[in-house]
């Protein structure tokens, strides 16, 4: 489902943000990316996403090659993946409810029971009395469920999420981590970064580690 070979990527510096990555990722697993700040994580999650290309080396997710993909195919290619951004990237001045339904709103689809839909999501991660509130009256972890509720709406076949229990206290991060189980269990790639090693010794998952930007 994921999959990448021989993979680096030199930021102007030069910055050796990740350093020959190769890695396969089966669809149905779940797996956590640990590391220091600063060890690639993120950098990582932007070949997945296809916010950046690698400077060598093959990137293939859900059948496309993400080193060659064009411009045009992008948007097609991000209806398969769920991406929960470390920075939320959530719509100020707009509520929960829109933030949540808005990648269903972007396919142009009329998705059928659009409300019902956003709002089962929202109930699933502990939102639904702010449902109507602006982004910006929210905590930082009723952000984060929000980011997390957005990107799982359109029921994607891969899940990135970078560190998506960063601004939790311990009990909504075991939540929250049961809901990535839960998604996981019903058929979705998961693949999570955290800095969060308790969180990844209690729930006995595949771990890769990156360091340097060397993949162990
Ligand atoms: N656009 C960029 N230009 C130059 N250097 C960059 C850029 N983006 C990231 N880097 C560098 O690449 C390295 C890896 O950064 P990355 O954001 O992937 O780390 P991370 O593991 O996600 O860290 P954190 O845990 O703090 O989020 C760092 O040295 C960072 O400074
Ligand atoms: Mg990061």
């Amino acid at each position: 489902m994921i999959s990448f070979s021989h993979v680096y990527k030199t930021y102007p510096g030069p910055v050796h943000a990740l350093r020959d990555i190769t890695v396969e990722i089966q669809k149905g697993e779940f797996l956590f990316l640990t590391g220091k700040s600063g060890a690639g994580k993120t950098t990582l999650f932007r070949m997945i996403s296809a916010f950046d290309k690698p400077s060598s080396g093959q990137v293939q997710v859900a059948g496309y090659d993400l080193a060659a993909i064009r411009a045009n195919e992008v948007p097609f290619y991000r209806r398969k993946i769920g991406v929960v951004f470390q920075d939320f990237r959530l719509l100020r001045g707009r509520s929960v409810f829109e933030n949540v339904a808005l990648p269903l709103e972007i396919r142009g689809d009329r998705v059928q029971g659009l409300n019902r839909r956003v709002d089962d999501m929202l109930d699933h991660v502990g939102l639904i009395l702010k449902k109507n509130a602006p982004i910006e009256q929210l905590s930082g972890g009723e952000q984060q469920r929000v980011a997390i509720a957005r990107a799982l709406i359109h029921q994607p076949g891969v899940l990135i999420a970078d560190e998506p229990t960063g601004n939790l206290d311990p009990q909504m991060s075991e939540e929250i981590m049961d809901l990535l189980d839960r998604v996981n269990a019903q058929g979705t790639t998961v693949f999570v970064a955290t800095h969060d090693h308790e969180l990844v010794r209690r729930r006995a998952k595949r771990v890769v580690n990156i360091d340097a930007g060397h993949l162990r």
